[in-house]
């Protein structure tokens, strides 16, 4: 029986979580009941809103609409998690190339103990969002100790706004950051939802993205957060875009490494070790392996995993939306971003 110990050193990056859970245990199903409970009594008096879909109930807290089970995971997680100085959060908007950027940076991070040609690479037998604990999953199950448990480096992922993770003004660990223009983030958002709701219309999502009422939106709350912090302390987040990681992804996976700490060597652009990388985590790839066709995203999230890989591109908005919904959109954007020195033209 392998230790956690005897799993990883620093040198050789993180561990797979799913693996990581043969050797902690995990106790899922028991004790989600019993974090949904705490805090009821402040859950009941925020303001609420039905989730597009009509499946979730949101509530707006500190500014953001979360679904109603991650408030008190939130309020656990900014009493409770303490970032290592060698942690690295994946964060992002839902829909925005989460699971792409999962899969790039445990790639890279744990290159040495899995070089990414190799057959038995862990992203050929688990789902992305398997390799990484997703950290508001973990607190509302009342699981952080498997969290504590995990040996440096972390890599963990997360939803939430910056500041429910990262309290502090600066962040004591590393976080990478992806964003995606906001019009194909809707569409990606409504073929999701619609798993659960086929009927869904698009343009009720659609409504939801320009009111901010989406599970941990406002999404220009979301990005100019990351966005601000990204310019402020360019060594402790990185801030990076799903259209400009299609365009050169291995140009991209370059720079995380860098920022991470372990730029690739001169052997390693020799051997090819970025390209395998790309290769590895491009859509065409994960899409087509068994863990991601097969299975569920989690037991409490019934959605088939291949949801998770439907188009992988940019400019799909063209076919769901008129040129006076893109506009409308457009122009809110805008306004928000408006001065920060971000924008989606
Ligand atoms: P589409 O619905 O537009 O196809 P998230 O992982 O945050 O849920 O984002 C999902 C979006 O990322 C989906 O967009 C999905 O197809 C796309 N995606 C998933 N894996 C990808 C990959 N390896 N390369 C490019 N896009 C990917």
């Amino acid at each position: 029986m392998p230790t956690l110990a005897s799993m990883a050193t620093p040198e050789e990056g993180p561990v797979p979580f799913e693996d990581a859970l043969v050797v902690i245990g995990t106790n899922l199903l028991s004790s989600s009941q019993h974090r949904e409970e705490e805090h009821a009594d402040l859950v009941a008096t925020l303001p609420s809103a039905l989730e597009a879909n009509g499946v979730k109930k949101l509530r707006l807290y500190q500014g953001f609409w979360l679904r109603d089970i991650h408030v008190p995971a939130v309020i656990a997680l900014q009493r409770r998690f303490q970032p290592r100085h060698d942690d690295v959060i994946v964060a992002s908007f839902p829909k925005c190339g989460t699971t792409w950027l999962n899969a790039l940076t445990f790639a890279t991070m744990a290159r040495r103990a899995y070089p990414p040609a190799g057959a038995d690479h862990p992203l050929r037998r688990l789902n992305p969002h398997q390799c990484l604990p997703f950290l508001e999953g973990l607190f509302q199950g009342g699981r952080e100790a498997e969290l504590e448990a995990l040996p440096s480096p972390r890599l963990m992922n997360t939803h939430m706004p910056l500041p429910m993770v990262v309290p502090s003004a600066v962040p004591g660990c590393r976080v990478v950051y992806v964003c995606r223009e906001p019009k194909d983030m809707a569409v990606s958002a409504w073929h999701f939802l619609r798993r659960l709701q086929p009927d869904l219309a698009f343009s009720v999502v659609f409504e939801s993205v320009c009111d901010g009422r989406m599970a941990f939106g406002p999404v220009w709350d979301h990005v100019l957060g990351y966005w601000r912090a990204s310019t402020a302390m360019p060594d402790k987040v990185l801030f990076l875009r799903y259209e400009e990681l299609l365009r050169d992804p291995a140009d991209k996976v370059r720079k995380l490494a860098r920022f991470l700490g372990m730029p690739f060597s001169a052997a390693e652009e020799d051997a090819g070790t970025v390209d395998s990388i790309v290769r590895l985590c491009s859509f065409d790839h994960l899409k087509g392996l068994d863990a991601n066709k097969i299975g569920h995203l989690d037991p409490l999230l019934p959605v088939p995993r291949d949801a998770l890989f439907r188009n992988g591109a940019s400019g799909d908005w063209v076919n769901h939306m008129t040129a006076e919904m893109a506009s409308r959109l457009d122009r809110i954007v805008a306004d928000k971003m408006r001065g920060t020195g971000l924008n989606f033209r």
